[in-house]
C-alpha cells in the first residue's frame, strides 16, 4: 500500500474499501492491504450481518421450507487472531500454521457480539468452534461461558463448525447473533453471503469500536465483469449503511439506507439478482434508483 494511502487512513474517522485484486498479482499482494489495515488498526471486530431481503426470496438458493420465517443472521467474527497471524513455516516437505488465541483476544470480540445481540434485541448467540479437537476452541468456549453468565437473558449455544455449516442451510432462520474465530469466520460468512442472493448484496464492517474502523463489500474485485457496468453496488451501500451506524451513531439513518435498498429491489435489479418481471439495471442506475429511494425517506 503506498504511504499515502496509509497516511490518509489514519487521519479519517472510518475508511471504505473498494474490491481490489487482478489477476497476474504476485500471491498475497492485494490480501496484503486487507490485513495490514486490520491489523495495524487493531480491528478485531469484523460484522458480517447476513439479511435477505423479503424482495430477493426468490433468489436465495434454498427452498421455501428451509428459508421460513426469513434469514437476519449477523456474524461476529475475530478479525485479529488464529491462523490469521501467519506465524509458521514452510519448505518442500512439511508447512504449519500456528492456531493461537489469547484470553484478551477472545474476550472482547465475546463481549462486543453479547453488547452486539442485546443491544439490536437478539434473545439468542451462537457460538461457533472446534471445541472437540482444537485448545484454541477450549479455551474459547471457556471465554464465552464465562461472558456468558454476565447476560442472563440470552439465551446460549454452542456447535461445532461443520455442524454449523448444515444447520446454517438447515435452519437458517434459527440463527440470530453468531460469534466465531477468524478462520471459521471466514469460511462461514461466505457460505452465509450466498443465501441472501449474491455475494453482490453482502457488506461487512472491520471495527475497534471507537476508533478508526473500515468498511468493505465482501465481494472481490470480479475481473471478468470489470468495466462493463452490470456489478452489484449494494454490497458496497449497505457497508456504508454499517458505517453510518457503527462508526458515526446514526442507527436510523442506516435502517433508511436499508429500506432505500428493499425499495429500490422492488423495482429494479442489477443482474445477478435479475428477476423477470423486474427491469434489469445497470450498477449507476441501481445507485441512483437507491438514491432516490434515501432521498424521499430522509425528506419524510
Ligand atoms: C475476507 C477475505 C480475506 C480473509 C482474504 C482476502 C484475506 O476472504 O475478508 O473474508 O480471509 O479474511
Ligand atoms: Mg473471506
Amino acid at each position: 500500500m503506498p504511504n499515502k494511502s496509509w497516511e490518509i487512513i489514519i487521519n479519517s474517522d472510518a475508511v471504505l474499501f473498494g474490491a481490489i485484486g487482478i489477476p497476474g498479482l504476485p500471491q498475497g499482494a492485494a490480501e496484503s492491504a486487507i490485513f495490514k489495515i486490520r491489523q495495524e488498526l487493531d480491528l478485531y471486530v469484523n460484522l458480517r450481518p447476513i439479511k435477505l431481503f423479503d424482495a430477493l426470496r426468490d433468489r436465495c438458493p434454498l427452498k421455501e421450507e428451509f428459508i421460513g420465517k426469513g434469514i437476519d443472521i449477523t456474524f461476529v467474527r475475530e478479525n485479529t487472531e488464529g491462523l490469521y497471524r501467519k506465524v509458521g513455516e514452510i519448505n518442500d516437505n512439511e508447512a504449519h500454521n500456528i492456531m493461537k488465541y489469547t484470553r484478551k483476544g477472545c474476550e472482547r470480540i465475546i463481549k462486543y457480539a453479547f453488547e452486539y445481540a442485546k443491544k439490536n434485541n437478539h434473545n439468542k448467540i451462537t457460538s461457533v468452534d472446534k471445541a472437540n479437537l482444537l485448545n484454541p476452541s477450549l479455551l474459547w468456549r471457556k471465554i464465552f461461558h464465562e461472558i456468558a453468565s454476565d447476560y442472563p437473558e440470552l439465551k446460549t449455544e454452542d456447535i461445532y463448525v461443520d455442524a454449523f455449516c448444515q444447520w446454517l442451510i438447515r435452519a437458517p432462520y434459527s440463527f440470530q447473533t453468531v460469534v466465531t474465530g477468524n478462520m471459521f469466520g471466514d469460511i462461514i460468512s461466505d457460505e452465509g453471503a450466498f443465501l441472501i442472493g449474491s455475494m453482490g448484496m453482502a457488506s461487512s464492517g472491520n471495527i475497534h469500536p471507537g476508533k478508526i474502523s473500515m468498511y468493505e463489500p465482501i465481494h472481490g474485485s470480479a475481473p471478468d465483469i470489470a468495466g462493463n457496468n452490470i456489478a452489484n453496488p449494494i454490497g458496497t451501500i449497505l457497508s456504508v449503511k454499517l458505517m453510518i451506524q457503527e462508526s458515526f451513531k446514526h442507527p436510523n439513518i442506516g435502517k433508511e439506507i436499508e429500506s432505500a435498498v428493499e425499495d429500490a429491489l422492488n423495482e429494479g435489479r442489477t443482474v445477478d439478482i435479475k428477476n423477470p418481471d423486474l427491469n434489469t439495471l445497470s450498477t449507476k442506475e441501481m445507485g441512483s434508483l437507491i438514491s432516490e429511494k434515501l432521498k424521499i425517506r430522509l425528506k419524510k
